[in-house]
This record gives structure tokens, C-alpha cells and sequence, in this order.
């Protein structure tokens, strides 16, 4: 084990990386609102470090981070530390997040990004792995494909849910690539046709909602059938009535999908009558 301290950088302050603190509002740690980069610096110097640094542009584009590079220049951030640090060979953790904020997935107006830097001993491997090689299995890729579980990265539902907001709406329902309906960014959702209650299979691609729950109890008692079911685009839109269920929207009626009303762009008696005893269970 390395005993030399290992050095941090939070927002133009250097200390060890045990003292150094961010918010736990950081978007980064709420949402995994953030990018980052690891740069190895081999005697002292950032190797590939203009790489990394046009990486790390493209990342911070692709989540609209608007970052001011020359209010904050990186560069002399990292020649700092590593000579700051006492690693010769050092392993460097750049992160930026967009910030602290209280927790909301629509991001605020004026965000001041969090930057965080780690400097530490580059871990060496061992002469006897670069020998052998290593072992590996393979895997199914499902990276983001989990939604089942409620988990911080959020990223996805961030984006979706600004660009809602960019487009004048409230929120945006997910659709995968084959045309297949899944749910909101934080809610999960009912098509209602013909008197009929669809919602999307509780798979493992969504997050299934206590609220959802709590509803299909609720609509059981009420004798309105349901049918989970696979539900594409073209049926969404021709639905009569469609809303969102959440711990936070309750039962929310969704009245224009894609600037295009949903029956006749008002709430619909279904909902309305789901919406007013939802209210009267939880407020009673
Ligand atoms: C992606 C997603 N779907 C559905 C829901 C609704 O779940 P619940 O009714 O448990 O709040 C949430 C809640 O945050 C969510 O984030």
C-alpha cells in the first residue's frame, strides 16, 4: 500500500482526499449529472492529455453542460496537482457535474458546475498479469437497459426531461428504438381506449411504480379492466385518455402528445374519475 497522501480538488481548493467534500444536492452524486475522465500522468506529465480534453468537451456537449473553459482553464489545474502530489507516476480523476441544486430532474437556470479532481499513485500492474494475460467472460450488454431498478443514474431521464421542458412541455414519455412505449421520466403510464386501461409490460425496462400499484388495486375495485400489454406509437396517440402515475404526479392527465391532442385534448372522465378518488383516499 501507498502511504503518501493522496490529493483532491473541489472547486479551486487542493486538500487530501479524505477532508474533500461536495454537497450530497450535487447533481452529480443525485443524478449522475456529470462526466469525467481518468488521465495518466507518466513523470509528472499528462500523457494524452489534449485527447482526454477533447473527450471530455464532446462529453459535456452531449449533456448540454455548458462549461467555461476559459474562466476555469483545466490545464493548470492538473500541472498544479501533480505538482502538488507525490506520484511521479499519478492517476488523475477528473470529474464536472452540473452542479448543486435541490433535487428536481428540470435542471436550473444559472448552474455553477462542480469540478472535482483526484491525484493519486498510478496503480501498477503486475509483472505476472502482463505475462499470463488475464481471464474474462462475456456478458449480455445491459447497460441502461435495468430500469426496474430505481437507480441514481439518471442521467437519461435528466436529458429527456429538459428537452420536455425546452419544447414548451411538461415531461417526455420514452419509446425504445422499435417503436415500443415505456413511460415517463418519472412516472410510468395508462392509455385508456374504449373504456379499457393498457399499461406497458412490467419488465424489467421499467421502473414499476408503488403509485402504479396502488392504482391497478384501485381500478380492479372499480370493475375497469386492465390489460398489460405491449403498446406502440399510433395506439398512444389514438388512445382516448392517457395520464402518468407517480409518488410526485399523483394521476396526472396527459392532454397533447407531441402537440397532438389526446381525444379532445381535455381530461378525460376515466382519469378525472381516477385522479378525484386518488385524491380523496390519500387526503381523507
Ligand atoms: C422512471 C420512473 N417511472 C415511474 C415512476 C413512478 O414510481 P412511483 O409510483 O413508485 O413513484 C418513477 C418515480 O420516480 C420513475 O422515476
Amino acid at each position: 500500500m501507498n502511504s503518501m497522501p493522496e490529493l483532491a480538488y473541489v472547486n479551486g481548493v487542493f486538500g487530501p482526499v479524505c477532508e474533500a467534500r461536495v454537497s450530497i444536492e450535487d447533481r452529480g452524486f443525485q443524478f449522475g449529472d456529470a462526466v469525467y475522465e481518468v488521465i495518466v500522468a507518466y513523470n509528472r506529465k499528462p500523457f494524452l492529455l489534449d485527447h482526454h480534453l477533447r473527450r471530455l468537451r464532446s462529453s459535456l456537449a452531449g449533456i448540454a453542460l455548458a462549461f467555461d473553459f476559459e474562466a476555469c482553464p483545466l490545464e493548470p489545474i492538473i500541472a498544479e496537482g501533480l505538482g502538488r502530489c507525490e506520484f511521479s507516476d499519478a492517476m488523475i480523476y477528473l470529474q464536472i457535474t452540473r452542479g448543486v441544486a435541490p433535487r428536481s430532474h428540470v435542471i436550473p437556470a444559472g448552474m455553477k458546475p462542480t469540478v472535482v479532481m483526484t491525484f493519486k499513485a498510478l496503480p501498477v500492474i503486475p509483472d505476472e498479469l502482463r505475462r499470463t494475460g488475464v481471464q474474462v467472460i462475456t456478458t449480455v450488454d445491459t447497460r441502461w437497459a435495468n430500469c426496474y431498478i430505481k437507480a441514481v443514474t439518471l442521467l437519461p431521464n435528466v436529458l429527456a426531461k429538459n428537452e420536455a421542458i425546452r419544447r414548451g412541455c411538461y415531461d417526455a414519455i420514452f419509446v425504445t428504438a422499435a417503436g415500443e412505449v415505456r413511460e415517463c421520466t418519472s412516472a410510468n403510464l395508462f392509455v385508456i381506449q374504449g373504456g379499457i386501461i393498457r399499461i406497458p409490460p412490467r419488465t424489467q425496462s421499467i421502473l414499476h411504480g408503488v403509485t402504479q400499484g396502488y392504482l391497478l388495486d384501485l381500478v380492479a375495485s372499480l370493475a375497469i379492466e386492465v390489460r398489460e400489454e405491449p403498446i406502440d406509437v399510433p395506439s398512444l396517440r389514438s388512445a382516448d385518455e392517457v395520464f402518468m402515475s407517480g409518488t410526485a404526479s399523483e394521476v396526472l392527465a396527459i392532454t397533447t402528445i407531441d402537440d397532438l391532442p389526446v381525444g379532445n385534448g381535455r381530461v378525460g372522465p376515466i382519469t378525472r374519475r381516477l385522479s378525484e378518488e386518488f385524491i380523496r383516499r390519500t387526503r381523507s
